[in-house]
């Protein structure tokens, strides 16, 4: 049965994917990006929704503005809060050479952000049948996989973000919210750049099979889109 689910950056990249591939499979899609009017690709795949799909402006580190948006979807309840919006950081984060303060925007949105949504919605999630929040982490912030060093910036924040989505987990048990982290694979997007191997709809499409086949046992894991437990 269809539900409702409400994704962050969903205006490029997986976020739009996820967004186009759970309005065609007749889910209610909250999409919230920083500029709708702007998102051309979401509006046009909005306009086929035949209202299934509503956008919302949303900077994920506004934190006023997610309290508010909270209180303007009061009356929904909303079966996956998917925390897909993300960015790199810097091109300055190899040793020796590393921007802080993009660092602390970084921070911003890949770690603090999933909390305060998580926060803010945890009403809505609670009143729904699935009662998911995902967190979009990453294997750069796995540190049993980091082989390869540098990239400080990233992968301390994505690292960070599965420890937030890891104390989501123990701290909403009680609620029966499932909390769950997710690589992606490394994907086709203006982030992951033309040489990745996997689509954004082949990621999409892998998580969405994951996220239909969770149970309360897989609160507080990291899973890859093809549903592979991923080491921390
Ligand atoms: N691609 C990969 O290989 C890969 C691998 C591992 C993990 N991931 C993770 O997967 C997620 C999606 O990545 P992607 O590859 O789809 O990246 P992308 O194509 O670069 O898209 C990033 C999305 O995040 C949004 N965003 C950035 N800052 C924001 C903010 N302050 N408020 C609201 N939205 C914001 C962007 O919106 P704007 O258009 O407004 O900037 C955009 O919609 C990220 O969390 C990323 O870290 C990706």
């Amino acid at each position: 049965m269809a539900g409702t689910i409400l994704i962050t950056g969903a205006n490029r990249g997986i976020g739009l994917e996820l967004a186009t591939q759970y309005a065609a499979d007749r889910w209610r899609v909250l999409a919230c990006c920083r500029e709708p009017q702007m998102a051309k690709d979401l509006r046009s795949i909005c306009e086929t929704t035949s209202g299934r799909m509503s956008l919302y402006p949303l900077d994920v580190t506004d934190n006023e503005r997610i309290r508010e948006l909270a209180i303007q979807l009061k009356g929904e309840a909303i079966d996956i809060l998917f925390n897909n919006a993300g960015i790199r950081g810097s091109d300055r984060q190899s040793f020796g050479n590393v921007d802080v303060e993009a660092w602390i925007q970084t921070l911003r949105v890949n770690t603090i952000a999933p909390l305060k949504m998580a926060e803010a919605f945890v009403e809505h999630v609670a009143r729904s049948r699935r009662r998911i929040i995902a967190i979009m982490g990453s294997i750069m912030g796995s540190l049993s996989e980091n082989a390869s060093g540098n990239q400080y910036v990233y992968r301390s924040s994505k690292a960070a973000v599965h420890m937030v989505g890891r104390s989501l987990a123990v701290d909403l048990r009680s609620r029966n919210i499932i909390t769950v982290l997710f690589h992606p694979g490394w994907v086709k997007t203006d982030m992951g750049g033309a040489s990745a191997p996997v689509s954004p709809g082949d990621s999409a499409a892998g998580l969405r099979q994951v996220l239909a086949c969770l149970s309360q046992k897989d609160s507080g894991r990291f899973y890859d889109y093809e549903g592979n437990e991923r080491p921390w």
